[in-house]
């Protein structure tokens, strides 16, 4: 039986990916912040013949409790199949929000958490035989860089500075990844699935909430045709370290998003941030 772990498994892309991998037998790990999305996914998945899931409470904006789901997690599961980055939440709004740990909640919530788990878990993905890291996100969306001086966007903060800043942070840790575990044997996919309809509009304030249920309602994906792609990536892996994706389209690791002394950077700023 595959284990799969899921962050964001109770909503969107990641409950579509868990509600997959329940149906063909695996035992999924949806991590989410919300206790009432985790039962209604284990209700869901009570109905299906097959498969075994589990929901985990987290809250993926602390670093001390994204180590806590990784040690629990190694501690439960020596062998990992799949991990699953989906956990998102944007804040475009409201001002700059700090975490009590002190980082910024775009930086904390988007990277951090996936840092934590991508390095966390590998070990444990490296016991499986054929494993993957798939960070959901928005490789190959040309906005957004790292703002080098002001990680935390302490001096000139804006929401959409921070989302996309975490963007491109995400794109740096799997170049990081694939170089610090070259030779490791656990594929890092970063993906992008376009415009999927998701739960991500009830997040945003009205009345932007509205135009984008509408938008999603003109233009987007749904989640069973957004996973398809997703689940044949996530079933055969590339054999390169890392590589990046638009749904169906390989992305060119040429440009500036997927600069390599860049992702090295980051990685050791990441390591100081948050020493052990
Ligand atoms: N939908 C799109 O059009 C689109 C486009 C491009 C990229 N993406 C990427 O795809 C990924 C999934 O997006 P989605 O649209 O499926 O998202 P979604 O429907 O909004 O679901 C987000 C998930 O993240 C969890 N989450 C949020 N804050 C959390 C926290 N502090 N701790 C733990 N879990 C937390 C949520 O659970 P709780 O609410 O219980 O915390 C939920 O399960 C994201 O990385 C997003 O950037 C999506």
């Amino acid at each position: 039986m595959q284990t799969v772990v899921i962050t964001g498994g109770t909503d969107g892309l990641g409950k579509g990916l868990a509600l997959h991998y329940l149906r063909q037998g695996a035992h999924v790990i949806a991590v989410g912040s919300t206790p009432e999305k985790g039962r209604a996914l284990l209700a869901e998945a009570a109905a299906l013949p097959a498969g075994r899931a589990a929901f985990v409470r987290a809250d993926l904006t602390s670093v001390a409790a994204t180590r806590d789901l990784v040690n629990r997690l190694t501690g439960e599961h020596p062998v990992v199949d799949k991990l699953v980055l989906c956990a998102q939440r944007y804040r475009l709004f409201g001002g700059r929000a700090v975490t009590p740990e002190g980082f910024e909640h775009s930086f904390a919530l988007a990277y951090l958490s996936r840092y934590v788990l991508s390095h966390g878990l590998h070990d444990a993905l490296r016991a499986a035989p054929r494993p993957v890291i798939m960070n959901v996100g928005t490789p190959g969306v040309p906005l957004g860089r790292i703002h080098w001086d002001d990680l935390q966007l302490a001096r000139r903060y804006s929401g959409a500075r921070a989302t996309l800043q975490s963007f491109r942070a995400n794109d740096l840790l799997g170049v990081a990844f694939g170089v610090r575990h070259a030779g490791g044997g656990v594929p890092y996919v970063g993906y992008n699935p376009g415009v999927v309809s998701t739960g991500m509009p009830a997040s945003l304030p009205q009345p932007l909430r509205a135009v984008a249920k509408a938008f999603f309602t003109l233009f987007a994906t749904s989640v069973p045709k957004a996973i398809a792609p997703m689940t044949a990536l996530l079933d055969d892996p590339p054999g390169e370290p890392f590589t990046a994706h638009w749904q169906r389209r390989r992305l060119s690791l040429g440009g500036r998003a997927f600069d390599r002394q860049d992702a090295l950077r980051l990685h050791d700023l990441t390591h100081d941030l948050i020493p052990a």
